[in-house]
């Protein structure tokens, strides 16, 4: 009998992947796997040591040198590079404006993929991310793939961006931001973002954060 269950979830940025797969696994009671915090660790460890983003050879040394961790901080799941806590550095705009070029090496995915199927391989998740149900997981008990418009998605990074204290960038920016990185991450050659044939999709802009959760874990539980 299978004992582990998965449960992907695959959209663009701020679709409300992260708050909703959060929720989603703290009332099922497994582990939250947030694999874009991977790419951002990744792309921390490049800027902090000073390389470019096209600098190949300089990153294939990084990544076989670095280590990912997640850890509970005060209850909140938090990304560790290297021993440290690097939750707050790996939101930060410099990451954010680098992490697509990251995320389209083939290499970079490679490893992470290999990560991440290793932690779901051992315990019950939810993983949220580009291509989990796509790459990742193929074979994921539930897949969902979570859209919601350009403008909703830039009023949340905008509002979370606000409550967190960091206002250096307006909503306009923020769009174009989310806008540049749907395209860049969409067309890139390597696990292009993109709904898997067996992933429903659940467009998070129709309902709040509380009902989207219930709707899919109704769907959860009603095909469990
Ligand atoms: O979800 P996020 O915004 O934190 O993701 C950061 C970047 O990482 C995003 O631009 C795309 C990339 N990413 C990816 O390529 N594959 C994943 N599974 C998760 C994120």
């Amino acid at each position: 009998m299978k004992m582990t269950i998965t449960i992907a979830i695959d959209g663009p940025a701020a679709s409300g992947k992260s708050t909703i797969a959060k929720q989603i696994a703290k009332k099922l009671n497994i582990t939250y796997i947030d694999t874009g915090a991977m790419y951002r660790g990744v792309t921390l460890a490049i800027l902090k040591r000073g390389i470019e983003v096209d600098n190949v050879q300089e990153i294939r040394n990084i990544l076989n040198n670095i280590e990912l961790d997640f850890n509970f901080v005060n209850g909140v799941q938090h990304l560790f590079l290297d021993g440290q806590d690097a939750e707050e550095e790996i939101r930060s705009i410099e990451v954010s404006q680098n992490v697509s070029a990251v995320s389209a090496l083939d290499f970079v995915r490679e490893k992470l993929v290999d990560l991440q199927r290793k932690m779901a391989e051992k315990q019950s998740v939810v993983m949220d991310g580009r291509d989990i149900g796509t790459v990742v997981l193929p074979k994921a008990d539930f897949k969902f793939f979570f859209i919601a418009s350009p403008e909703i998605r830039a009023q949340r990074r905008y509002d979370e961006n606000i409550a967190r204290g960091i206002n250096t960038q307006t909503f306009e920016e923020l769009k174009q931001d989310i806008i540049r990185r749907d395209e860049y991450d969409s067309t890139r050659e390597h696990s292009p973002l993109k709904q898997a044939d067996d992933a429903i999709a659940v467009d998070t802009g129709l309902l709040s954060i509380e009902e989207n959760v219930e709707y899919v874990l109704s769907l959860i539980q009603k095909t469990n």
